[in-house]
Order: structure tokens, then C-alpha cells, then sequence
């Protein structure tokens, strides 16, 4: 058999581990997952009885064009249906994307650490990933503008840029977008949208009409807390939602998943006591991390990227023991950790054993 040379080396991805089995492995009665970037508040009580209420429709196959969805989120966004196209999660966008516009040797540029799925799908299709590194955590413009050349497909802006949290401004944005080349897709990646509380982040859908190779994705998987539902979205110009269209498969997203994405938009008070919540747990946090000396990156999202100023994966598995999951192994900041942003109740927990982590390390430490 002779599979894509590019993809033979390819990693293949190695999920966390399922909070049953640790909870076995470790002999602990509770574990705190605080590692994926999920709402700890669950989902809308809404998307339970619209589930119920698709149970009967399982023989059915979904409406391929997610009709009602579509209708419900234009009317929430402001923008008209051709602008909406829906996935199986926003990764499913990423990835077509990626099949739709690379050819072998395209090139793409993007922040060296970033959401990883950029460049998986990159690599799957054999384009060449340029990565510019991170200035303070935050999207280096400028240096990622500096790299685009004639054979530049698209460039990839996640905003809040997961790990990191940081933003980049609305000025920032616009005067980037000013300089990118027509030819150039911007893929900014917006799966944090709601969390975010600074004044100056980009009201980005107001900027599609002036830049007609803007990509804006968002997802139901992190506020919305549908992320077993598998369904997000990308907003662009219709002759480019034409374009990523071409390459969907037909039912790529499911009943359950249009069926709660409609019920859990039509609940805004969830989503903003959820915002609230989240905004006032990450303060919490962030002022913890100065209490104990350890630097952070400011986070507009529902994650903190934070340095224990040790190997992440010990930190990780000294948090472990304790019954706290959390993210290690940046490439860029190997001593940095990722923690998600939880309930009150899980952040005093988090914080109570990082305490212990930290303790521990300065015995042994040298
Ligand atoms: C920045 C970013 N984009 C996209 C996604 C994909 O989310 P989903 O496929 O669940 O919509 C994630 C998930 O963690 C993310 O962090």
C-alpha cells in the first residue's frame, strides 16, 4: 500500500485519559478535570429536552443544510444564512479548509504555539507550515505579516490564541488585514469569543465587508458546553462559504447536535451568567498565581497559561496524584502548565494542591 508520504509520520493523536480510569488508577474518590477547556456549568437546561425531543427522529437523517440552526444563528449574529456554514466541531472547518484550498507545497503561517489542529490538517495535505513565534504569548502581526509570500494560502489568527489567552486588538487586526495580500485567507479563529471582556477585541463580524478574506470560526463545544455534540461554525463571505461548502460531507453534523445548538442560542442568559462566572473564577485565579509568585499570561478565555518553573510534566503528574488533570507539555513554554478555568468549588481544590506541587518541588529541587 502506498499512503500520503506526509501523513506516515504523523502523530497520532493521544487523547487524555478518561477521569473513570484515573480515578481507578490513583485509587481517588475525585477527580477534578481541569484540561480541556469545557464549561463546568454543563449546557442550558434547554438542550436537555430538545435531545429528548430529537430521540424519536435517531432513524432519521439529519437536515443536511441545518436549516432551523442556520435561521436561529444569522438572526443571533446579524448576518444572512449564506454567510454560516456548520461542522462537525470547528475543527471539522479547520480541516476543510485545509482540503479545500492546499496543494502540496502551499504554505500557511501561523503562531508557534497555537491550537495544534492548524498544522496537523496542514500536514495532512502537504503544505508547509510557517511558524512565527509568539511575543509575550501574544500573535506576533508584523513577524507572521513578513512571511507571507506568493505561494501564502492562509494564515491562522486564533483569537483568544489557545494556549496563551492573549488577544490581539481591533486595531491590531485591521491594520494586519490591511497588509495581507487579497490572495491570502485569514482564518481567525474566535472558539473563546464569549469569554472574552476586553473592550478591544475585534467585533470581527462587522469585518467582513471589508475584508473579503476574513474566515471567522466560533464553536457550541466551549460556552455553550455541547462539546460531545460535535458542532461549530465558520461565518465568511457567501463565495466563500460556496467554496468550503464544496468539500462538506452531507450530514456532517448531527440531529442531537443542531437540535441543542438551536435551543442552547436561544438561551443567552446561560451564556451570560456563564461569562460572568468565568470572568470573575479567572481574576480569582490570576490573583492567586500572583499571591504565589508565578508568572502568567493575562487570559481573555476560559483557560490560564501558568509558569511553575518546572518540567510541566512532573507538575502535571504531582496534580495528578492529587486528583487534578490538567494540560502540560508546551512545546514553546515547556515549564508552563494549562489549566481550564472551573467552578469556584474546583479552582479552591486546584489551587490547594498546586500549593502541594509547588512545596514539593522546593524540597527536592537542588
Ligand atoms: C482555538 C480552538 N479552536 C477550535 C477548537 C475546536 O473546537 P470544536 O471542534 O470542539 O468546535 C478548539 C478546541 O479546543 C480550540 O481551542
Amino acid at each position: 500500500m502506498k499512503p500520503k508520504s506526509q501523513i506516515v509520520n504523523l502523530p497520532v493523536y493521544q487523547p487524555g485519559k478518561p477521569i473513570e480510569e484515573v480515578k481507578r488508577e490513583l485509587g481517588l474518590e475525585q477527580v477534578i478535570k481541569l484540561a480541556s477547556n469545557e464549561n463546568p456549568y454543563g449546557s442550558s437546561p434547554a438542550v436537555l429536552e430538545a435531545i429528548t425531543r430529537e430521540l424519536a427522529n435517531v432513524s432519521l437523517y439529519p437536515d443536511g443544510s441545518a436549516v432551523e440552526l442556520t435561521g436561529v444563528l444569522a438572526k443571533h449574529l446579524g448576518v444572512e444564512r449564506s454567510n454560516i456554514i456548520f461542522g462537525c466541531g470547528s475543527d471539522e472547518i479547520i480541516a476543510l479548509i485545509t482540503r479545500a484550498f492546499f496543494l502540496p507545497g502551499d504554505e500557511t503561517v501561523m503562531a508557534d504555539q497555537t491550537f495544534s489542529v492548524y498544522k496537523s490538517n496542514a500536514d495532512i495535505e502537504g503544505a508547509v507550515t510557517i511558524e512565527v513565534p509568539l511575543k509575550d504569548g501574544t500573535h506576533d502581526l508584523s513577524s507572521m505579516l513578513a512571511q507571507i509570500n506568493d505561494r501564502t494560502k492562509v494564515v491562522w489568527v486564533c483569537n483568544p490564541n489557545n494556549p496563551t489567552g492573549t488577544i490581539i486588538s481591533e486595531q491590531e487586526l485591521t491594520s494586519f488585514m490591511d497588509r495581507v495580500p487579497a490572495h491570502v485567507m485569514v482564518v481567525l479563529d474566535e472558539a473563546y469569543y464569549e469569554f472574552v471582556t476586553d473592550a478591544d477585541y475585534p467585533q470581527s463580524i462587522s469585518l467582513l465587508e471589508r475584508y473579503p478574506n476574513l474566515v471567522i470560526l466560533r464553536t457550541f463545544s466551549k460556552i455553550y458546553g455541547l462539546a460531545s455534540l460535535r458542532i461549530g461554525y465558520g461565518i465568511a463571505r457567501p463565495e466563500v462559504i460556496d467554496l468550503i461548502n464544496r468539500v462538506r460531507e452531507p450530514f456532517n453534523t448531527s440531529r442531537f447536535g443542531q437540535a441543542a445548538a438551536t435551543a442552547a442560542l436561544l438561551d443567552q442568559k446561560f451564556v451570560q451568567e456563564c461569562a460572568e462566572l468565568n470572568a470573575s473564577e479567572r481574576d480569582f485565579l490570576q490573583n492567586e498565581f500572583t499571591r504565589l509568585g508565578l508568572p502568567y499570561f493575562a487570559s481573555q478565555g476560559n483557560f490560564i497559561m501558568v509558569d511553575l518553573d518546572m518540567p510541566s510534566k512532573d507538575a502535571f503528574q504531582s496534580l495528578l496524584k492529587q486528583g487534578i488533570i490538567v494540560r502540560p507539555g508546551f512545546q514553546v513554554y515547556p515549564t508552563y502548565i494549562r489549566v481550564s478555568v472551573g467552578t469556584p468549588e474546583q479552582n479552591r481544590a486546584f489551587v490547594k494542591a498546586l500549593e502541594n506541587t509547588l512545596a514539593e518541588k522546593a524540597i527536592t529541587s537542588p
